[in-house]
């Protein structure tokens, strides 16, 4: 193999341009030419890519988002769009692909292999740390620091005034930042997509702590979480739900904060610069293996690998202790 390829995909999360920086060095360094395509599967599909080299990747180390762009591609989604990438592919002399990215983007590259034979190795990469068979993925510590520090601030004014907030948090599936950053951030309730729950809960919740005299009440929510109560209006912030709930029932001082894209920004945290260096590296390492579709994973502090395959059939559960234990702590 005298080429790779590499690409961001989905939406961006810090950490990213560290990976990117990893799999060029690494494979510079080995001797191997690199092709960065941009704005995802489209680059792949329009033949928007560079040429890349240690230069290239200079001073990207404490950036957020992606250099080479992202994209959720719709026309990579169909059989005929891959066949393109592929054609592509050869045309340039790519001997494999490493695609940084979440779910979707990771299923476009186990498809691509197992209909065309590219190798691929992904690279996890979401804020929502969604993907199974790794505990962390690119993104994800970032997200979890912007959170926490939105949520500090949020508790010194909930205080002074004495009022009730919703924080509404990303995840549209996948309620991990939500329920680590609210068991962080000493939230009194956690509402996440992967657990039921019922308005009338949060109010009882709401009285118990204005009960034991707490000043004030911080609800986080993911963005996901309460599907049922938005009806077919799926695009009603459950931030909102919720707040107005509060207010007509308790009629205390409610407001929602919903945090949005300012999750997905920012310069990688320390752990995240790690990780992605270390994955980016071992994504290099595997395609000249010789590995054919294995995920990049992060298992009990080491970088290891894992059939991608295995890795997009399971789904991710949440940690019952970790939500049990926010609980009991925000009583
Ligand atoms: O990357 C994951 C995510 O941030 C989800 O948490 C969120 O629902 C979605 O992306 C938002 O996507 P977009 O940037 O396309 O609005």
């Amino acid at each position: 193999m005298k080429k790779i390829g590499v690409l961001t995909s989905g939406g961006d999360a810090p950490g990213m341009n560290p990976a990117i920086r990893s799999v060029v060095r690494t494979a510079v360094y080995r001797n191997k030419e690199v092709i960065g395509f941009y704005n995802g599967f489209s680059g792949l599909l329009d033949g928007n890519y560079t040429e890349m080299n240690r230069r290239s990747v200079g001073d990207i180390i404490h950036r957020g988002g992606t250099i080479l762009r992202t994209a959720r591609c719709r026309e990579f989604e169909t059989k005929e769009g891959r066949e393109k990438a592929y054609k592509k592919i050869e045309k340039l002399d790519i001997g494999g692909l490493i695609i940084i990215g979440g779910n979707g983007s990771l299923t476009g590259g186990k498809l691509l292999n197992e209909e065309f034979g590219i190798p691929v190795i992904g690279i996890p990469a979401t804020i929502d740390n969604d993907l199974a068979m790794t505990e962390f993925c690119i993104g994800f510590d970032t997200a979890m620091n912007t959170v926490l520090d939105a949520l500090n601030k949020i508790r010194d004014t909930a205080t002074s005034h004495e009022r009730t907030f919703v924080v509404e948090i990303m995840g549209r599936d996948a309620g991990y930042l939500a329920l680590y950053t609210g068991m962080a951030g000493g939230a009194e309730s956690i509402l996440i997509p992967e657990i039921e729950f019922r308005l009338d809960d949060i109010i009882n919740n709401c009285k118990a702590g204005f009960e034991r005299g707490k000043l004030h009440n911080i609800i986080v929510v993911a963005e996901g979480a309460g599907k049922e109560l938005k009806g077919d209006k799926n695009s009603r912030n459950i931030g909102n739900i919720i707040g107005n709930h509060i207010r007509n029932e308790l009629s205390v001082e409610t407001r929602v904060t919903i945090l949005g894209h300012l999750q997905r920004g920012g310069s990688p945290t320390a752990r995240d610069r790690i990780i992605s260096t270390q994955m980016g590296s071992k994504a290099v390492d595997l395609l000249l293996d010789g590995e054919e579709s294995r995920m990049v994973s992060c298992q009990a502090n080491n970088i290891v690998d894992v059939s991608l395959d295995k890795a997009l059939n399971k789904e991710k559960s949440i940690d019952m202790d970790i939500y049990n234990l926010a609980r009991i702590l925000s009583l």
